[in-house]
Protein backbone atom coordinates (compact mmCIF):
# COMPACT_ATOMS: atom_id res chain seq x y z
CA UNK A 1 0.00 0.00 0.00
CA UNK A 2 2.76 2.71 0.76
CA UNK A 3 4.56 1.59 -2.47
CA UNK A 4 1.50 2.72 -4.31
CA UNK A 5 0.68 5.63 -2.27
CA UNK A 6 4.47 6.46 -3.14
CA UNK A 7 3.59 5.73 -6.98
CA UNK A 8 0.86 7.55 -7.05
CA UNK A 9 2.69 11.03 -5.23
CA UNK A 10 5.82 10.69 -6.94
CA UNK A 11 4.01 11.07 -10.07
CA UNK A 12 0.70 13.68 -9.58
CA UNK A 13 0.01 16.34 -8.21
CA UNK A 14 -2.91 15.94 -6.29
CA UNK A 15 -4.97 18.40 -8.22
CA UNK A 16 -5.04 15.95 -11.32
CA UNK A 17 -5.66 12.77 -9.51
CA UNK A 18 -9.15 11.10 -9.91
CA UNK A 19 -11.72 11.30 -6.84
CA UNK A 20 -11.11 7.37 -6.53
CA UNK A 21 -7.00 7.94 -5.73
CA UNK A 22 -7.66 10.96 -3.52
CA UNK A 23 -9.52 8.75 -1.27
CA UNK A 24 -7.10 5.98 -1.28
CA UNK A 25 -4.91 8.25 -0.18
CA UNK A 26 -6.19 9.52 2.75
CA UNK A 27 -7.86 6.13 3.93
CA UNK A 28 -5.33 4.15 3.10
CA UNK A 29 -7.05 1.62 0.94
CA UNK A 30 -4.91 0.22 -2.33
CA UNK A 31 -6.38 1.01 -5.92
CA UNK A 32 -5.02 -2.06 -7.09
CA UNK A 33 -7.06 -4.72 -5.04
CA UNK A 34 -10.60 -5.45 -6.66
CA UNK A 35 -12.60 -5.09 -2.99
CA UNK A 36 -10.85 -1.72 -1.70
CA UNK A 37 -10.96 -0.22 -4.88
CA UNK A 38 -14.71 -1.13 -5.21
CA UNK A 39 -15.16 0.93 -1.78
CA UNK A 40 -12.66 3.84 -3.25
CA UNK A 41 -15.34 4.07 -6.05
CA UNK A 42 -18.53 3.56 -3.86
CA UNK A 43 -17.26 6.15 -1.58
CA UNK A 44 -16.43 8.59 -3.98
CA UNK A 45 -19.65 8.49 -6.42
CA UNK A 46 -21.61 8.98 -2.65
CA UNK A 47 -19.21 12.17 -2.48
CA UNK A 48 -20.52 13.21 -5.72
CA UNK A 49 -24.09 12.76 -5.11
CA UNK A 50 -24.16 14.76 -1.81
CA UNK A 51 -22.16 17.40 -3.65
CA UNK A 52 -22.38 21.04 -1.06
CA UNK A 53 -24.70 18.84 1.50
CA UNK A 54 -24.25 17.61 4.93
CA UNK A 55 -22.53 14.37 5.05
CA UNK A 56 -22.47 12.43 8.99
CA UNK A 57 -19.94 9.68 9.48
CA UNK A 58 -23.14 7.45 9.98
CA UNK A 59 -23.77 8.49 6.40
CA UNK A 60 -20.01 6.96 5.19
CA UNK A 61 -19.79 4.01 7.22
CA UNK A 62 -22.92 2.88 5.31
CA UNK A 63 -20.69 1.96 2.69
CA UNK A 64 -19.67 -1.39 2.79
CA UNK A 65 -15.71 -1.53 3.93
CA UNK A 66 -15.61 1.71 5.25
CA UNK A 67 -14.66 2.22 9.11
CA UNK A 68 -15.60 4.49 11.61
CA UNK A 69 -11.91 6.19 11.50
CA UNK A 70 -12.08 5.95 7.59
CA UNK A 71 -15.03 8.16 7.44
CA UNK A 72 -13.65 10.38 10.02
CA UNK A 73 -10.61 10.29 7.94
CA UNK A 74 -12.12 11.43 4.33
CA UNK A 75 -14.83 14.60 6.42
CA UNK A 76 -11.23 15.31 8.21
CA UNK A 77 -10.15 16.21 4.75
CA UNK A 78 -13.65 17.70 3.78
CA UNK A 79 -12.99 20.17 6.72
CA UNK A 80 -9.21 21.22 5.68
CA UNK A 81 -10.93 21.92 2.28
CA UNK A 82 -13.77 23.67 3.73
CA UNK A 83 -11.73 26.07 6.28
CA UNK A 84 -9.28 27.06 3.83
CA UNK A 85 -10.13 26.75 0.54
CA UNK A 86 -13.56 27.70 0.61
CA UNK A 87 -13.14 31.61 -1.04
CA UNK A 88 -14.10 30.30 -4.31
CA UNK A 89 -16.86 30.83 -6.83
CA UNK A 90 -18.91 28.20 -5.25
CA UNK A 91 -18.80 29.85 -2.04
CA UNK A 92 -19.63 33.02 -3.71
CA UNK A 93 -22.74 31.28 -5.56
CA UNK A 94 -24.19 30.12 -2.26
CA UNK A 95 -23.71 33.41 -0.44
CA UNK A 96 -25.46 35.16 -2.50
CA UNK A 97 -29.31 35.93 -1.52
CA UNK A 98 -31.60 34.27 -4.05
CA UNK A 99 -34.83 35.57 -2.64
CA UNK A 100 -36.16 38.27 -5.18
CA UNK A 101 -39.46 38.54 -3.40
CA UNK A 102 -39.16 42.19 -2.03
CA UNK A 103 -38.31 43.08 -5.73
CA UNK A 104 -41.51 45.02 -6.57
CA UNK A 105 -43.02 44.45 -10.69
CA UNK A 106 -41.11 46.87 -11.75
CA UNK A 107 -38.22 46.04 -11.04
CA UNK A 108 -38.49 42.53 -12.05
CA UNK A 109 -39.56 43.78 -15.47
CA UNK A 110 -36.60 46.85 -15.66
CA UNK A 111 -35.53 48.14 -18.74
CA UNK A 112 -36.48 46.33 -21.86
CA UNK A 113 -37.60 43.48 -20.06
CA UNK A 114 -40.90 44.83 -20.07
CA UNK A 115 -41.72 44.82 -23.93
CA UNK A 116 -43.75 41.47 -24.17
CA UNK A 117 -45.27 39.53 -21.35
CA UNK A 118 -43.86 35.71 -21.75
CA UNK A 119 -44.78 32.43 -19.59
CA UNK A 120 -42.41 31.27 -17.26
CA UNK A 121 -40.23 34.20 -18.11
CA UNK A 122 -37.29 34.52 -15.79
CA UNK A 123 -36.51 37.31 -13.34
CA UNK A 124 -33.61 39.23 -14.90
CA UNK A 125 -31.70 39.21 -11.65
CA UNK A 126 -31.23 35.27 -11.77
CA UNK A 127 -29.01 35.10 -14.78
CA UNK A 128 -27.73 38.50 -13.96
CA UNK A 129 -26.16 37.09 -11.13
CA UNK A 130 -25.13 34.72 -12.91
CA UNK A 131 -23.18 35.76 -15.60
CA UNK A 132 -21.54 38.29 -13.00
CA UNK A 133 -21.03 35.26 -11.18
CA UNK A 134 -19.93 32.59 -13.49
CA UNK A 135 -18.07 34.82 -16.65
CA UNK A 136 -15.28 36.84 -17.66
CA UNK A 137 -16.01 39.91 -20.16
CA UNK A 138 -16.63 38.81 -23.70
CA UNK A 139 -17.56 35.33 -22.71
CA UNK A 140 -20.10 33.91 -24.90
CA UNK A 141 -23.36 32.44 -23.04
CA UNK A 142 -25.71 30.62 -24.48
CA UNK A 143 -29.45 29.89 -23.53
CA UNK A 144 -30.89 27.01 -25.48
CA UNK A 145 -34.36 27.94 -24.64
CA UNK A 146 -34.55 31.61 -25.04
CA UNK A 147 -37.93 32.52 -24.66
CA UNK A 148 -38.29 36.29 -24.65
CA UNK A 149 -34.43 36.43 -24.33
CA UNK A 150 -34.01 37.08 -20.70
CA UNK A 151 -30.62 35.25 -20.60
CA UNK A 152 -29.53 37.39 -23.83
CA UNK A 153 -29.98 40.90 -22.92
CA UNK A 154 -28.75 40.66 -19.50
CA UNK A 155 -25.50 39.35 -20.87
CA UNK A 156 -25.46 42.21 -23.17
CA UNK A 157 -25.67 44.36 -20.09
CA UNK A 158 -23.02 42.47 -18.58
CA UNK A 159 -20.42 42.73 -21.05
CA UNK A 160 -21.06 39.49 -22.77
CA UNK A 161 -21.78 37.58 -26.31
CA UNK A 162 -25.07 35.66 -26.28
CA UNK A 163 -26.91 33.67 -28.77
CA UNK A 164 -30.18 32.01 -28.12
CA UNK A 165 -32.17 29.51 -29.49
CA UNK A 166 -36.15 28.89 -29.46
CA UNK A 167 -38.37 26.97 -31.88
CA UNK A 168 -41.06 30.11 -30.99
CA UNK A 169 -40.96 32.82 -33.74
CA UNK A 170 -42.39 35.14 -31.70
CA UNK A 171 -39.55 35.09 -29.12
CA UNK A 172 -37.42 35.73 -32.49
CA UNK A 173 -38.98 39.02 -32.61
CA UNK A 174 -39.17 39.78 -28.84
CA UNK A 175 -35.58 39.54 -28.98
CA UNK A 176 -35.04 41.16 -31.75
CA UNK A 177 -36.86 44.13 -30.39
CA UNK A 178 -35.43 44.31 -27.21
CA UNK A 179 -32.00 43.74 -28.98
CA UNK A 180 -32.32 46.53 -31.59
CA UNK A 181 -29.19 48.61 -32.26
CA UNK A 182 -30.91 51.93 -32.56
CA UNK A 183 -29.38 54.68 -34.42
CA UNK A 184 -30.56 58.06 -35.66
CA UNK A 185 -32.47 57.55 -38.10
CA UNK A 186 -34.83 54.49 -36.02
CA UNK A 187 -34.98 57.30 -33.51
CA UNK A 188 -36.55 59.20 -36.15
CA UNK A 189 -38.64 56.17 -37.51
CA UNK A 190 -40.11 55.79 -34.06
CA UNK A 191 -41.06 59.48 -33.62
CA UNK A 192 -42.94 59.75 -36.48
CA UNK A 193 -44.88 56.38 -35.44
CA UNK A 194 -45.90 58.21 -31.78
CA UNK A 195 -46.81 61.48 -33.73
CA UNK A 196 -49.02 59.43 -36.15
CA UNK A 197 -50.81 57.61 -33.39
CA UNK A 198 -50.91 60.55 -31.90
CA UNK A 199 -53.16 62.25 -34.32
CA UNK A 200 -55.36 58.66 -34.38
CA UNK A 201 -56.72 59.32 -30.97
CA UNK A 202 -58.91 61.20 -31.85
CA UNK A 203 -60.30 58.22 -33.34
CA UNK A 204 -60.26 56.44 -30.31
CA UNK A 205 -64.27 57.08 -29.33
CA UNK A 206 -65.88 55.51 -32.39
CA UNK A 207 -66.79 52.15 -31.99
CA UNK A 208 -68.35 49.31 -34.17
CA UNK A 209 -71.52 52.30 -35.61
CA UNK A 210 -70.20 53.18 -38.95
CA UNK A 211 -67.24 50.51 -39.32
CA UNK A 212 -66.64 47.96 -41.82
CA UNK A 213 -65.13 44.90 -39.75
CA UNK A 214 -62.33 43.79 -41.15
CA UNK A 215 -60.67 40.40 -41.25
CA UNK A 216 -57.11 40.84 -39.14
CA UNK A 217 -56.97 36.53 -40.31
CA UNK A 218 -59.50 33.99 -40.40
CA UNK A 219 -62.64 34.19 -37.71
CA UNK A 220 -60.87 37.51 -36.43
CA UNK A 221 -64.50 38.88 -35.73
CA UNK A 222 -64.64 36.57 -32.74
CA UNK A 223 -61.78 37.80 -31.52
CA UNK A 224 -61.67 41.81 -31.77
CA UNK A 225 -64.71 44.18 -31.84
CA UNK A 226 -65.22 45.85 -35.01
CA UNK A 227 -63.40 49.57 -33.97
CA UNK A 228 -60.61 47.43 -32.35
CA UNK A 229 -60.21 45.23 -35.34
CA UNK A 230 -60.18 48.43 -37.75
CA UNK A 231 -57.74 50.77 -35.55
CA UNK A 232 -55.44 47.14 -35.60
CA UNK A 233 -54.90 47.31 -39.34
CA UNK A 234 -54.77 50.70 -39.36
CA UNK A 235 -51.44 50.46 -37.76
CA UNK A 236 -50.28 47.17 -39.34
CA UNK A 237 -50.80 49.49 -42.16
CA UNK A 238 -49.12 52.10 -40.95
CA UNK A 239 -46.49 49.87 -39.63
CA UNK A 240 -45.50 49.08 -43.47
CA UNK A 241 -44.10 52.67 -44.23
CA UNK A 242 -40.88 51.70 -42.04
CA UNK A 243 -38.21 50.09 -41.89
CA UNK A 244 -38.07 45.97 -40.74
CA UNK A 245 -36.46 46.71 -37.55
CA UNK A 246 -38.86 49.37 -37.12
CA UNK A 247 -41.86 47.75 -38.00
CA UNK A 248 -41.08 44.32 -35.90
CA UNK A 249 -40.33 46.48 -32.84
CA UNK A 250 -44.04 47.97 -33.52
CA UNK A 251 -45.61 44.51 -33.95
CA UNK A 252 -44.14 43.55 -30.44
CA UNK A 253 -45.45 46.89 -29.14
CA UNK A 254 -48.58 45.99 -30.33
CA UNK A 255 -48.40 42.04 -29.53
CA UNK A 256 -48.02 42.72 -26.50
CA UNK A 257 -51.67 44.32 -25.88
CA UNK A 258 -53.40 42.01 -28.01
CA UNK A 259 -55.26 40.18 -25.34
CA UNK A 260 -55.96 42.83 -23.07
CA UNK A 261 -57.96 44.46 -26.21
CA UNK A 262 -59.68 41.38 -27.55
CA UNK A 263 -62.38 39.75 -26.26
CA UNK A 264 -60.49 36.72 -24.79
CA UNK A 265 -61.23 35.88 -20.91
CA UNK A 266 -59.04 37.93 -18.82
CA UNK A 267 -58.62 35.11 -16.21
CA UNK A 268 -57.02 32.95 -18.28
CA UNK A 269 -53.96 33.07 -19.98
CA UNK A 270 -54.67 30.85 -22.92
CA UNK A 271 -56.58 33.23 -24.99
CA UNK A 272 -59.88 31.69 -24.74
CA UNK A 273 -63.33 33.27 -25.28
CA UNK A 274 -66.06 33.45 -22.92
CA UNK A 275 -69.57 31.85 -23.74
CA UNK A 276 -71.26 35.45 -23.35
CA UNK A 277 -69.81 38.76 -24.10
CA UNK A 278 -70.96 39.77 -20.89
CA UNK A 279 -68.74 37.58 -18.27
CA UNK A 280 -67.33 37.73 -14.75
CA UNK A 281 -63.42 37.43 -14.57
CA UNK A 282 -62.36 35.34 -11.85
CA UNK A 283 -59.20 36.63 -11.38
CA UNK A 284 -60.52 40.38 -10.57
CA UNK A 285 -62.70 39.62 -7.80
CA UNK A 286 -65.39 38.52 -10.31
CA UNK A 287 -66.08 42.20 -11.85
CA UNK A 288 -68.27 42.09 -14.48
CA UNK A 289 -66.64 42.49 -17.96
CA UNK A 290 -68.84 43.52 -20.90
CA UNK A 291 -66.87 42.87 -24.09
CA UNK A 292 -69.56 45.11 -26.27
CA UNK A 293 -69.32 48.15 -24.83
CA UNK A 294 -66.15 48.09 -22.47
CA UNK A 295 -63.73 50.95 -23.48
CA UNK A 296 -60.87 49.50 -25.34
CA UNK A 297 -58.55 52.59 -26.07
CA UNK A 298 -56.35 51.18 -28.89
CA UNK A 299 -54.17 53.96 -30.00
CA UNK A 300 -53.82 55.17 -26.17
CA UNK A 301 -52.39 52.01 -25.69
CA UNK A 302 -49.92 51.82 -28.29
CA UNK A 303 -48.53 55.12 -27.97
CA UNK A 304 -48.15 54.84 -24.20
CA UNK A 305 -46.28 51.16 -25.12
CA UNK A 306 -44.13 52.35 -28.00
CA UNK A 307 -43.11 55.75 -26.22
CA UNK A 308 -42.25 53.39 -23.03
CA UNK A 309 -40.35 51.04 -25.44
CA UNK A 310 -38.61 54.16 -27.21
CA UNK A 311 -37.31 55.13 -23.43
CA UNK A 312 -36.60 51.71 -22.68
CA UNK A 313 -34.23 51.02 -25.82
CA UNK A 314 -32.44 54.46 -25.63
CA UNK A 315 -31.02 53.51 -22.17
CA UNK A 316 -30.11 49.98 -23.07
CA UNK A 317 -28.18 50.74 -26.58
CA UNK A 318 -26.38 53.54 -23.86
CA UNK A 319 -25.79 50.62 -21.39
CA UNK A 320 -25.19 47.86 -23.54
CA UNK A 321 -21.66 47.76 -25.98
CA UNK A 322 -23.21 47.40 -29.70
CA UNK A 323 -20.35 45.62 -30.53
CA UNK A 324 -21.19 42.74 -28.65
CA UNK A 325 -23.14 39.86 -30.28
CA UNK A 326 -26.86 39.16 -29.08
CA UNK A 327 -28.48 36.92 -31.38
CA UNK A 328 -31.45 34.91 -31.57
CA UNK A 329 -31.71 31.68 -33.29
CA UNK A 330 -34.83 29.98 -34.51
CA UNK A 331 -33.56 26.50 -34.35
CA UNK A 332 -34.36 23.70 -32.07
CA UNK A 333 -32.44 23.43 -28.77
CA UNK A 334 -31.33 20.06 -29.64
CA UNK A 335 -28.80 21.22 -32.93
CA UNK A 336 -27.68 23.69 -30.88
CA UNK A 337 -24.00 22.61 -32.30
CA UNK A 338 -24.84 23.22 -35.99
CA UNK A 339 -24.60 27.30 -35.25
CA UNK A 340 -22.38 27.61 -32.39
CA UNK A 341 -18.61 26.07 -32.21
CA UNK A 342 -17.72 27.34 -28.60
CA UNK A 343 -19.48 29.20 -25.42
CA UNK A 344 -18.46 29.49 -21.88
CA UNK A 345 -21.37 29.57 -19.97
CA UNK A 346 -25.38 28.37 -20.54
CA UNK A 347 -28.38 29.67 -18.25
CA UNK A 348 -31.48 28.42 -19.26
CA UNK A 349 -34.84 26.88 -17.72
CA UNK A 350 -36.12 24.47 -20.06
CA UNK A 351 -39.83 24.10 -21.13
CA UNK A 352 -41.74 21.79 -18.73
CA UNK A 353 -43.35 18.41 -19.41
CA UNK A 354 -46.64 19.09 -21.42
CA UNK A 355 -47.01 22.71 -19.06
CA UNK A 356 -47.06 24.92 -21.79
CA UNK A 357 -47.62 25.12 -25.35
CA UNK A 358 -46.49 28.69 -26.22
CA UNK A 359 -47.75 28.50 -29.57
CA UNK A 360 -51.43 28.05 -28.50
CA UNK A 361 -50.48 30.91 -25.57
CA UNK A 362 -49.51 33.45 -27.95
CA UNK A 363 -52.39 32.49 -30.80
CA UNK A 364 -53.10 36.05 -31.17
CA UNK A 365 -50.50 37.27 -32.09
CA UNK A 366 -49.43 33.84 -34.27
CA UNK A 367 -52.40 34.80 -36.30
CA UNK A 368 -52.11 37.96 -36.56
CA UNK A 369 -48.57 38.22 -38.14
CA UNK A 370 -49.25 34.59 -39.57
CA UNK A 371 -46.04 32.86 -37.60
CA UNK A 372 -45.59 28.81 -37.14
CA UNK A 373 -44.17 26.67 -34.72
CA UNK A 374 -42.41 23.55 -36.84
CA UNK A 375 -44.88 20.58 -35.86
CA UNK A 376 -43.22 18.34 -33.20
CA UNK A 377 -40.52 20.81 -32.93
CA UNK A 378 -41.33 22.24 -29.29
CA UNK A 379 -40.16 19.64 -26.39
CA UNK A 380 -42.78 18.89 -23.93
CA UNK A 381 -45.89 18.75 -26.37
CA UNK A 382 -44.90 14.80 -25.97
CA UNK A 383 -44.32 14.24 -22.35
CA UNK A 384 -43.13 10.35 -23.59
CA UNK A 385 -40.08 11.28 -25.40
CA UNK A 386 -39.53 14.71 -22.70
CA UNK A 387 -36.66 12.88 -20.78
CA UNK A 388 -34.76 11.61 -24.69
CA UNK A 389 -35.72 15.14 -25.92
CA UNK A 390 -33.32 17.19 -23.09
CA UNK A 391 -30.55 14.54 -23.15
CA UNK A 392 -30.16 15.27 -26.91
CA UNK A 393 -30.45 19.03 -26.07
CA UNK A 394 -27.70 18.40 -22.94
CA UNK A 395 -25.57 16.17 -25.62
CA UNK A 396 -25.11 18.76 -27.70
CA UNK A 397 -24.59 21.65 -25.04
CA UNK A 398 -21.58 19.28 -23.83
CA UNK A 399 -20.24 19.50 -27.66
CA UNK A 400 -20.01 23.29 -27.52
CA UNK A 401 -19.37 24.02 -23.83
CA UNK A 402 -16.05 24.64 -21.70
CA UNK A 403 -17.31 26.26 -18.81
CA UNK A 404 -20.79 26.70 -16.38
CA UNK A 405 -24.03 25.28 -17.11
CA UNK A 406 -26.83 26.58 -15.18
CA UNK A 407 -30.31 24.91 -15.51
CA UNK A 408 -33.53 26.99 -13.60
CA UNK A 409 -36.03 24.33 -12.70
CA UNK A 410 -39.04 24.31 -11.08
CA UNK A 411 -39.39 21.42 -8.12
CA UNK A 412 -41.92 18.84 -9.04
CA UNK A 413 -43.01 16.99 -6.71
CA UNK A 414 -45.02 14.17 -9.04
CA UNK A 415 -42.66 13.44 -11.26
CA UNK A 416 -39.39 14.05 -9.76
CA UNK A 417 -38.17 15.69 -13.15
CA UNK A 418 -35.73 18.23 -11.77
CA UNK A 419 -34.08 15.54 -10.39
CA UNK A 420 -34.34 13.13 -13.54
CA UNK A 421 -33.09 16.34 -15.22
CA UNK A 422 -29.93 16.76 -12.59
CA UNK A 423 -29.30 13.22 -12.93
CA UNK A 424 -29.10 13.43 -17.03
CA UNK A 425 -26.71 15.85 -16.91
CA UNK A 426 -24.26 14.31 -14.85
CA UNK A 427 -24.61 10.79 -16.82
CA UNK A 428 -23.41 13.03 -19.97
CA UNK A 429 -20.43 14.17 -18.19
CA UNK A 430 -21.22 17.26 -16.66
CA UNK A 431 -20.23 17.53 -12.91
CA UNK A 432 -22.25 19.09 -10.42
CA UNK A 433 -20.60 22.10 -9.06
CA UNK A 434 -24.01 23.88 -6.91
CA UNK A 435 -27.44 23.44 -6.41
CA UNK A 436 -28.89 26.46 -5.35
CA UNK A 437 -33.02 26.05 -3.75
CA UNK A 438 -34.96 28.85 -4.06
CA UNK A 439 -38.38 29.50 -2.97
CA UNK A 440 -41.04 31.22 -5.79
CA UNK A 441 -42.76 34.32 -4.95
CA UNK A 442 -45.39 36.33 -6.82
CA UNK A 443 -46.37 33.84 -9.23
CA UNK A 444 -49.06 33.57 -10.88
CA UNK A 445 -51.71 31.12 -12.52
CA UNK A 446 -50.82 27.84 -13.50
CA UNK A 447 -47.03 28.51 -12.44
CA UNK A 448 -48.46 29.25 -8.76
CA UNK A 449 -48.17 25.10 -8.19
CA UNK A 450 -44.48 25.19 -8.46
CA UNK A 451 -43.21 26.78 -5.13
CA UNK A 452 -39.21 25.94 -5.41
CA UNK A 453 -36.72 26.32 -8.17
CA UNK A 454 -33.69 24.63 -8.06
CA UNK A 455 -30.70 26.61 -9.94
CA UNK A 456 -28.20 23.57 -10.79
CA UNK A 457 -24.71 24.68 -11.77
CA UNK A 458 -22.23 22.31 -13.60
CA UNK A 459 -19.08 22.14 -15.43
CA UNK A 460 -17.42 20.55 -18.02
C1 LIG B 1 -39.49 28.30 -19.85
S1 LIG B 1 -39.41 29.01 -21.44
C2 LIG B 1 -37.97 30.00 -21.37
C3 LIG B 1 -38.25 31.37 -20.82
C4 LIG B 1 -37.03 32.26 -20.79
N1 LIG B 1 -36.09 31.86 -19.77
C5 LIG B 1 -37.40 33.73 -20.58
O1 LIG B 1 -36.86 34.37 -19.70
O2 LIG B 1 -38.28 34.20 -21.31
C6 LIG B 1 -38.95 27.66 -22.43
C7 LIG B 1 -38.79 27.96 -23.90
O3 LIG B 1 -38.36 26.78 -24.56
C8 LIG B 1 -38.82 26.85 -25.89
N2 LIG B 1 -38.67 25.54 -26.54
C9 LIG B 1 -39.45 24.44 -26.47
N3 LIG B 1 -38.95 23.45 -27.23
C10 LIG B 1 -37.82 23.92 -27.80
C11 LIG B 1 -36.84 23.37 -28.65
N4 LIG B 1 -36.94 22.12 -29.13
N5 LIG B 1 -35.78 24.13 -29.01
C12 LIG B 1 -35.66 25.42 -28.57
N6 LIG B 1 -36.58 26.00 -27.76
C13 LIG B 1 -37.64 25.26 -27.37
C14 LIG B 1 -40.25 27.35 -25.74
O4 LIG B 1 -40.74 27.89 -26.96
C15 LIG B 1 -40.05 28.39 -24.64
O5 LIG B 1 -39.84 29.65 -25.22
Amino acid sequence: MEKLIEKITSQKDPKELVTEQLISIIIGKSTSNMADSQTNQNLANYLRSRLCQNIRIEDLTKIEGITALQAFQILSAIELGRRFYKNNIARKLSNEDWDFSSLRQSERQYGVHFFHHYTAKFIPQIPAKLIRLLSKGNDIVVDPFMGSGTTLIEAKLLGCHSYGFDTNPLAVKIIKAKAMIINENKVKEIDKFLNWTDKERKYQNRKSEGIKQVELFENSHLWFRSDVAYKIKLILDESKNYSSEIQNFIQIGLSDLLKGMSNARMDSVEPILPENPIYNDKKHYYREVNNQTRNIPVFDRVYSQLKRMKHAILEFNKEADRRLICKPILADAREVSKHVKNCNLIITSPPYWSAQNYEKLHKLSFKLFNLKTEEGKEIGRNSSSYLHDMKIVFQEIAKVLNGYFAIVIGEDNKRKLHEKLYEIAQQIGFKPFEIIMRRISNQVSRAKQIKNEYIYVFKI
